[in-house]
């Protein structure tokens, strides 16, 4: 089956995030361009899937381990990345967020430093002070227009023993790294050196550009997966977020016992709703077709956005994507005062995006697109913001 992607569907009217909630100050006609889910159709076999659940009529409470209910997820990461999964070490989370503040009550203490690599993901440093721990950032290196990580810094920090983990995001949210092999093996080693957990955020990694592979942090480093921790859902891959399904994998048997204690003994969160399964399962085992259109469709977004920016606004920097359907554009060259970027885009451009401060230290200046979305919708949210950027700063 081939996927029209370019189909604009009305999304208004769903208690979308994305699209029925707006800041007080935005212009009428705003174009979310932030929120990470996708405006693209599910692909058919989840629609089907859910049709046929629907018609049984009955909703009731689902088990997560039944071998058949995980065995998708297994199935999915052999598949795709020779990843060998034990079904043992799989357990349920309504979402990655959660599960990594679940992850952060079992392995940290109030007081303990825990490292991020901002700019990133911003639900990160909040839920280490939600916890109340300390950020430790081991800021991403920006140079020559890519980035990469500091190593001599991840050491040092490492080394601290306030510092108790890191939180990895692989592929990383905003900047579109995808890490290489060699990269994460460096992690390892410094963490592996002072005996540091990894909790690894791995909820982009089918979402990849043409040329790149993602590497399983686990599959990579079995020797070390005592202190690693890998978070995975369908719920970016297959834009199924609102099915709060994901899978997380926990090989240490001691951390996996205070997850089970915690999340089902203390929050009493035990069962998947019975869509989400239907859902995951269809996904895993049918949707890869459709992924593999949506990864193309994306590549075709992602030259045509820097194509776009490279006539129309040509001193912004698109940091290149290899991963993720976030696109890192510093617009520092056209303004440099966060704030005023923000309403500049908000008020007068009608663009709605994450702001590149929110992801902390290093993201002042930036803008952060979600591409993941019909060519047309792309096009003109670019098309505001390179003639109010324009504007303001008289180029
Ligand atoms: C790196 C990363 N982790 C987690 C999430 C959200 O996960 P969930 O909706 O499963 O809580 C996102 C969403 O954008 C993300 O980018």
């Amino acid at each position: 089956m081939k996927y029209n992607f370019d189909e604009v569907i009305d999304r208004t009217g769903t208690y979308s995030i994305k699209y029925d909630v707006a800041p007080p100050n935005a212009a009428k006609d705003l174009l979310p361009m932030w929120i990470a889910d996708m405006d693209f159709p599910c692909a058919q076999p989840i629609i089907d899937a859910l049709h046929n659940r629907i018609d049984h009529r009955i909703f009731g409470y689902s088990n997560y381990f039944f071998p058949q209910v995980k065995q998708p997820v297994i199935d999915w990461f052999e598949r795709r990345f020779g990843w060998t999964i034990d079904f043992n070490d799989i357990v349920y989370s309504p979402g990655v967020v959660p599960a990594i503040s679940f992850l952060l009550h079992i392995l940290t203490q109030p007081g303990d430093g825990v490292i991020v690599q901002q700019p990133v993901y911003y639900p990160f440093a909040n839920m280490v002070a939600a916890r109340g721990c300390t950020v430790v950032n081991n800021a991403l290196k920006y140079e020559d227009g890519a980035y990469t990580m500091d190593y001599a810094d991840l050491e040092a920090k490492m080394a601290d023993p306030a510092n108790k983990g890191m939180i990895l995001c692989s592929p990383h949210n905003p900047v579109g790294r995808v890490w290489t092999e060699e990269e994460l093996k460096q992690v390892v080693a410094i963490a592996q050196k002072y005996d540091k957990w990894i909790i690894s955020d791995e909820i982009h990694c089918d979402l990849i550009r043409g040329g790149y592979t993602h590497t399983p942090l686990l599959k990579l480093c079995p020797e070390y997966k005592h202190r690693i921790i890998a978070c995975t859902a369908p719920s970016k891959t297959f834009n199924m977020a609102g099915m709060q399904m994901s899978n997380i994998i926990i090989p240490n048997e001691e951390y996996r016992q205070k997850w089970y204690a915690y999340t089902m003994g203390e929050l009493s969160i035990s069962s998947p709703s019975p869509f989400g399964i239907v859902a995951m399962h269809a996904a895993y085992n049918e949707g890869e077709d459709w992924l593999n259109q949506v990864n193309a469709y994306l590549d075709e977004n992602v030259a045509f956005m820097k194509q776009y920016l490279a006539e129309h606004l040509p001193e912004a920097h698109m940091v290149e994507s290899q991963g993720t359907y976030l696109v890192w554009v510093d617009v520092n060259a056209y303004c440099s005062d966060a704030k005023e970027l923000e309403r500049l885009m908000l008020e007068e451009a009608g663009v709605y995006f994450d702001e590149g401060y929110i992801f902390g230290p290093g993201g002042s200046g930036f803008e952060r697109f979600n591409i993941a979305c019909p060519r047309s919708i792309l096009a003109k949210s670019l098309e505001r913001m390179s003639a109010v950027l324009k504007k303001y700063a008289g180029k």
